[in-house]
């Protein structure tokens, strides 16, 4: 038996050293260590040596027991710290590591798809101007200086030499309605997306910098009921079939008769809660028939034309959508949040 056990300890460590991937070592590990492996068989088989020859026997074997656990030890080691060759990497069709990829931010993604909806039944897009004047952000949407209303919107006045005209950053997208019919006779249909600006402090509920979406519809004989049921149409198409909305009687300056539309609190589905102010309802925009008055101030002939107005904000109606707690999330650029939309 000795001579059996030597000749396998040449053979092992042969076997051993030829050992080059985590597959050959398990079979290695098989056939010599396991269980049902030769060692045991060995050591089954030392219970039958002679008495004589068992304390030689035995020590051999002992040896062979040790070298063999030496070597699966250390080719194991290797393995686990990554020196195994190019042969053990098995999937060569895995593909390589990519970069992280960019994507457009959520309120691109929102404008985008107001504007399609939008698009579906007729409504063009506009861009207005940023910096604006205060007779079209203001004067021309009905709103005089001594207008109670301007208090509501805090305006960054900007500095300038044309002592004429007061420059501002627009406060709403309102004054786009104003640049469009000055250029063009009805029917217009138009949605406005873009950015605004109000000096507000800054919490989770209002920053300085925001976007709104305004819709202007103007022709012959548009009624009110085509704004709720445009109104309604965008709603269930932007937030699903199944969120309730209603119209509320409200003021804005620069339509007659005004009002807000709200949608069922995302939280409480309307039975009322701390977000909802435990009304049910989220205010989602400011809406109304255009005031004769705008009409007047555009050259447009009031007893002609009739329309309808509206203007939304978007940070606020997807903080309603996906239940986003901190308008100041859109603007961190934590790639953790960009990355659910
Ligand atoms: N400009 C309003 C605001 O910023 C929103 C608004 C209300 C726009 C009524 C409209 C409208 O076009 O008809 O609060």
């Amino acid at each position: 038996m000795l001579e059996e056990i030597k000749k396998h300890q040449t053979e092992a460590v042969r076997e051993g050293e030829s050992v080059d991937s985590v597959q050959k070592l398990e079979e290695f590990r098989l056939k010599y260590l396991s269980r049902k492996g030769l060692l045991n068989e060995l050591f089954e088989k030392l219970k039958t040596v002679d008495k004589q020859e068992k304390g030689v026997t035995g020590k051999a074997l002992n040896e062979l027991k040790k070298t063999l656990e030496g070597i699966y030890e250390k080719k194991k080691s290797e393995f686990e710290s990554g020196k195994d060759s190019a042969e053990n990497i098995s999937d060569y069709t895995l593909p390589g590591r990519t970069g992280n990829l960019g994507s457009k931010h959520l309120i691109t993604q929102a404008l985008e798809e107001i504007e399609d909806i939008f698009a579906r039944i007729g409504f063009v897009t506009y861009e207005g101007f940023e910096i604006e004047d205060e007779y079209h952000n203001f004067d021309a949407l009905n709103t005089p200086d001594y207008h109670p209303s301007r208090d509501m919107q805090d305006t960054f006045y900007i500095k300038s030499k044309d002592k004429s005209k007061r420059l501002l950053l627009r406060t709403h997208t309102s004054p786009a309605q104003i640049r469009i019919m000055e250029q063009q006779k009805p029917p217009i249909r138009v949605i406005v997306p873009g950015k605004c600006y109000r000096n507000e402090a800054i919490s989770s509920r209002s920053l300085s910098m925001f976007h709104q979406i305004e819709g202007l519809y103007v022709d012959k004989d548009v009624t009110f009921a085509e704004l709720k049921g445009t109104l309604d149409y965008f709603a269930k198409e932007f937030f699903g079939k199944d969120l309730k909305t209603r119209l509320r009687p409200s003021f804005f300056p620069f339509t007659e008769p005004s009002a807000e539309m709200d949608v069922e609190c995302y939280l409480c589905k309307g039975k009322g809660c701390r977000i909802c102010k435990h009304s049910g309802w989220l205010e989602i925009l400011g809406c109304g028939m255009v005031d004769p008055n705008v009409f007047a101030n555009v050259g447009y002939d009031p007893e002609e034309y009739t329309g309808f107005a509206f203007g939304m904000g978007i940070e606020r109606t997807l903080m309603i959508k996906h239940g986003i707690p901190d308008i100041r999330m859109f603007y961190e650029n934590d790639i953790r949040f960009l990355k659910q939309f």
